[in-house]
């Protein structure tokens, strides 16, 4: 028996620029508040940046998009970043009316059926450590724990005392981003390494390594660019305390394909 009568009128396709409105209000409506300024989906651009995005995704672009559709509305979106082996489930979200409906599990089964590329067998995402709905969600679907993720803020400083040097790489091109979608990419440059650096709104940085922290050019460098942006770095956590001050915890998890499509396809949708 249906749970609930309304999954017989759901729909699941690829995305279409016609989506990222619908896209971009379900997850500002499912995504912890006080969160959001450290993702695109708060910034100005983010709907004109989607569109572009689901337009090309065709094309073999990292991340695809699929949604559900209830009598053609909206209700519910997946998006996934692709590997070789690995299918990864970066977002999936429905609509707060359609949850528990078995909308997710319907999503989930035909998207992949429409965005699996044949080498990939394993299947992973990520939640809050805090959403314990989600990934109770992920377990029954034969998902297990494996990397946690600290979201750590830190404010870059000049340093005094040590010779520092640096380069930009792609400044000029992020910036225009910048100033059309409200984020953007750009290379940091130091004799120790290579860094990459987002812009997110006007207030944060965001950096994937906490490697940056103990490169003084870095540092240096990004207080130079702009003295008022904070720096949130995610990364895999070691394991033990976090040495930084966090603002959130993921939790990844991974398993088979096949599994996740066996247990799909049992329970009703
Ligand atoms: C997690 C999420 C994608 C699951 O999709 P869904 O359509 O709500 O879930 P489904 O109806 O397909 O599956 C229902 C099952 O999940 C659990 N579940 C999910 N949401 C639930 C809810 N609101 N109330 C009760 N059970 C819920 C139940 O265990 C249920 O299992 P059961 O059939 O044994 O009772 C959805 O709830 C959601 O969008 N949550 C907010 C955003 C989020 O946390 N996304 C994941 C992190 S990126």
């Amino acid at each position: 028996m249906l749970r609930d009568e309304r999954i017989r009128d759901v729909d699941i396709r690829l995305a279409m620029p016609v989506d990222a409105e619908h896209i971009v209000e379900i997850f500002r409506a499912g995504f912890p508040r006080t969160l959001l300024p450290y993702t695109i989906y708060d910034q100005p651009g983010i709907v004109d940046y989607l569109r572009g995005m689901v337009a090309s995704q065709r094309l073999g672009t990292t991340s695809v998009t699929a949604v559900a559709t209830y009598r053609g509305q909206v209700v519910a979106w997946a998006q996934f970043h692709r590997h070789p082996t690995l299918l990864f489930l970066n977002h999936i979200y429905v609509t707060p009316d359609f949850q528990a409906a078995g909308v997710g599990r319907l999503l989930l089964r035909d998207a992949i059926a429409l965005v699996k590329d044949p080498g990939q067998i394993y299947l992973g995402s990520e939640a809050f450590i805090t959403n314990h709905k989600a990934l109770r969600w992920y377990r029954s679907l034969g998902l297990t724990p494996s990397d946690r993720f600290d979201w750590v803020k830190i404010h870059p400083v000049s340093s005094r005392d040590k010779p520092t040097w640096w380069s930009f790489d792609g400044l000029i091109t992020g910036l225009a981003s910048q100033k059309r979608f409200g984020f953007s990419r750009f290379l940091l440059r130091t004799a120790r390494a290579e860094y990459v650096i987002r812009l997110l709104g006007r207030r944060f940085y965001r950096g994937n390594s906490f490697d940056i922290i103990d490169d003084p050019s870095a540092m240096t460098a990004l207080h130079t660019l702009d003295p008022e942006r904070s720096l949130m770095i995610i990364t895999r956590a070691e394991g033990g305390e976090p040495l930084y001050p966090t603002v959130a915890q993921g939790q990844q998890v991974r398993g088979r394909i096949d599994v996740a499509l066996a247990v799909l396809g049992h329970l009703p949708i």
